[in-house]
């Protein structure tokens, strides 16, 4: 099978050798804390002091590590693959995009980024955001939220992941545990439509039976691998 479109889904696994816990298992962020806590629009509602510090301490952890061998294969493989390509991350870490990669979309949004809920604006945010934060758009205080999607919340632009999906040769997923949906549906839709697909994660995840085939090791050394297949 001639391979031209490829779909990549990355989780907190890709992240994990440059420094950042994953969520699942021990010492994985939801050890520390209770989703309902940190990651519903009603936590947020009823203490956002608690959901800012949450957010505002993994935004200056992410600041302070750098993208490891698997993000850079990745973006090397956005830059020199021919075909249609699409990273579809659930990461909401910057580290595909400072590896380099440019075919990227955060389906769960992005720590650096900001949404007002006065004037419905997203905005690049850096450092600590908190209760009082001033909307650089609209200057309204205290309305600015992480730029995050929770729990109840759609993930962002599933047409067009919808579509990459469809029309791809190839859906590999990465570093992820398959156990929150809709990402966790994504290798059905890509089966059912004809693609092959390829599990590359430290574990078989949840649905690895739905993989044709599963290759176990750590994102830095298995990702480069299979990418300098690609290219060869
Ligand atoms: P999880 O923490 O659920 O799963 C991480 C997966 O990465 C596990 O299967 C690990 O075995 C694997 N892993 C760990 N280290 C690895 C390494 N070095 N190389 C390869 N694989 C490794 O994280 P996600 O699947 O990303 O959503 O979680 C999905 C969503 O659940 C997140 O986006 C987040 C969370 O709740 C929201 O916050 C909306």
């Amino acid at each position: 099978m001639t391979i031209r479109n490829i779909v990549i889904l990355t989780g907190a696994g890709v992240s994990a050798e440059s420094g950042l816990a994953t969520f699942r298992g021990p010492d994985g962020l939801w050890e520390g804390h209770r989703v309902e806590d940190v990651c519903t629009p009603d936590a947020y509602a009823r203490d956002p002091a608690l959901v800012h510090a949450f957010y505002d301490a993994r935004r200056a952890k992410v600041g302070s590590v750098r993208p490891n061998a698997a993000h850079e294969a990745l973006a090397r493989l956005d830059a020199e693959w021919p075909g249609e390509l699409l990273l579809v991350t659930q990461n909401v870490d910057d580290l595909h995009e400072r590896a380099g990669s440019k075919r990227l979309h955060h389906m769960h949004g992005e720590l650096t980024r900001g949404w007002c809920l006065a004037c419905d604006r997203r905005i690049d945010w850096s450092g600590p955001m908190g209760e009082t934060a001033t909307c650089p758009a609209c200057s309204s205080v205290g309305q600015v939220r992480p730029d995050i999607v929770w729990f109840g919340e759609m993930p962002y632009d599933m047409d067009r992941i919808d579509d990459a999906l469809r029309a791809c040769d190839l859906f590999v997923s990465i570093g992820t545990s398959g156990a929150v949906y809709p990402a966790a549906g994504f290798v059905q839709t890509a089966r059912y439509c004809g693609a092959r697909t390829l599990e590359i994660n430290l574990e078989p995840s949840l649905g690895s039976h739905l993989f044709d085939e599963g290759r176990i090791g750590p994102a830095s050394v298995e990702v480069p691998k299979w990418v300098a297949e690609m290219l060869a």
